[in-house]
């Protein structure tokens, strides 16, 4: 098929690629032009595993185009997917100016029927406000182009985004109109060669809204889950022992149980705000989202408090490494993440700031942390813990998994671990002298 992906974000770039992958002809549209020319030299502008090599192949295998013109993409094209951003507005909802800004250029340049699709993560009755900018447009210029709106939101993680998208869990697609639901079908039917139960079709709103249902739900669990650490610190339980023992029902399960300092990333914050934000302009209090939210604000600070607990309201003097800034590993993604509350409430207190992350530093320097003084950044993990009081771990990059402790415990003026991430064996660290802070135990 021929497909134009509007917007070059992780969303759009990823799925425009994969589409390009399964044999389709793509191109995809930003109006970013340092973006689009780096992209057709193969210049991947976010760090996503495996993205790069499959862009070049296909860039070379003319299957994946580029362009900032959607003018002349939109003839002979038999979908146009909408990929653009939905930042959070003032107010907690989604923004959908961008989405509509498209919707407009669409209906402005269109000349063959069409189907329009919803990629981008957009609250219930989106489509419908898509559908209606089209139309007006197609109106303006006196023309009766049919086409159609369809919801396809988009599950992909960061970090895992090609094998979530090759190979995924489920795909729903919401449409009213069944010659677009057969055609989406098709489209994606190369992406279920065993069983097409889990590709999922359902009417437009139903999919919108299980887009924010499923982060909700999955936001819901993690802070669960830290509500739960905390309560185990007071009772004196251990809250990775706790996991396993509820993991182990398969109604619960084990994933996305593991506490920590709280979500972060462009996801599961804004879209449980926007969650929350349509519940109540629908004139209903959503009380449990609510609190889902609260108690991830809460825990943003957990490990912060355990230093303050431990060295006093005052840091002046003290020197913290912290290993891994990005929100989740495997990302340079510094949205929303932990690492930015911690170390602003560190230095803040008078302490200085030694960081490392094996991605995301260029965003922590140029971006989230940009105007947090006392921070010095280091290119190894090593290298950043020497001298310092404490260190600090904040993602769970691999290489973090299993470090050499004897060097850590020699680096370091104390052997003082804040896990914020549960990484490391408390025996195993407590036999070499370290004293060793994790979320949900006592020490
Ligand atoms: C999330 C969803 O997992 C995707 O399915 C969805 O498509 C995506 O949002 C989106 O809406 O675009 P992502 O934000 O990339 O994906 O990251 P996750 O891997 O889901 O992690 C989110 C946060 O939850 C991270 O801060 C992570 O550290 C935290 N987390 C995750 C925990 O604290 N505990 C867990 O057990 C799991």
């Amino acid at each position: 098929m021929n497909l134009t992906v509007i917007g070059t974000g992780y969303v759009g770039l990823v799925s425009g690629t994969c589409f390009a992958e399964m044999g389709n002809n793509v191109t995809c549209i930003d109006i970013d032009q340092k973006k689009i020319d780096g992209l057709k030299n193969g210049i991947i502008p976010i760090y996503e595993p495996g993205l790069e090599a499959i862009v070049k192949r296909n860039v070379a295998g003319k299957t994946l185009h580029f362009s900032t013109s959607l003018e002349n993409h939109l003839e002979n094209c038999d979908i146009a997917f909408i990929a653009v951003g939905t930042p959070m507005g003032e107010d907690g909802s989604a923004d959908l100016q961008y989405v509509l800004q498209v919707a407009r250029q669409i209906g402005a340049h269109m000349t063959t029927p069409l189907i329009i699709v919803d990629k981008s993560t957009v609250p219930v009755g989106t489509a419908d406000k898509v559908h209606e900018a089209i139309a007006n447009e197609l109106d303006k210029r006196g023309e009766s182009i049919p086409f159609t709106v369809v919801s396809n939101p988009e599950f992909l993680k960061e970090g895992d985004a090609i094998s979530d998208f090759m190979k995924p869990d489920r795909v729903v697609i919401g449409s009213d109109n069944p010659d677009a639901t057969k055609k989406m079908r098709a489209l994606y039917a190369p992406f279920f060669r065993s069983s097409m139960d889990r590709l999922i079709t359902m009417d437009v709103r139903s999919a919108e809204m299980t887009k924010y249902v499923a982060n909700a739900m999955l936001a819901t669990k993690i802070s669960f889950m830290n509500e739960v650490a905390n309560i185990c610190e007071l009772v004196g339980a251990d809250v990775n022992k706790v996991r396993i023992g509820i993991g182990s029902d398969s109604r619960i399960g084990y994933s996305f149980i593991y506490p920590g300092s709280g979500y972060g990333g462009s996801c599961f914050p804004k879209d449980v705000k926007a969650l929350k934000k349509t519940a109540m302009q629908h004139g209903y209090q959503p009380q449990l989202i609510e609190a889902v939210e609260d108690v991830n604000d809460r825990q943003k600070l957990v490990v912060a408090n355990k230093i303050i607990a431990k060295y006093g309201e005052d840091l002046s003097g003290k020197v913290f490494a912290v290993w891994g800034l990005s929100f989740k590993p495997e990302t340079d993604d510094m949205r929303e993440a932990p690492s930015i509350y911690i170390i602003n409430e560190l230095v803040k207190r008078g302490a200085t700031v030694k960081a490392y992350d094996p991605k995301a530093i260029e965003e922590a320097k140029h971006f989230y942390l940009k105007d947090t003084p006392n921070i010095t950044y280091y290119s190894s993990k090593y290298e950043a813990i020497s001298e310092a009081n404490a260190m600090i771990l904040l993602t769970e990059w691999k290489e973090f998994r299993s470090p050499d402790f004897h060097e850590i415990k020699k680096q370091l003026v104390e052997p003082v671990i804040f896990d914020g991430r549960n990484q490391y064996n408390d025996e195993i660290l407590g036999e070499m002298g370290f004293e060793y802070y994790q979320i949900g135990k006592t020490r």
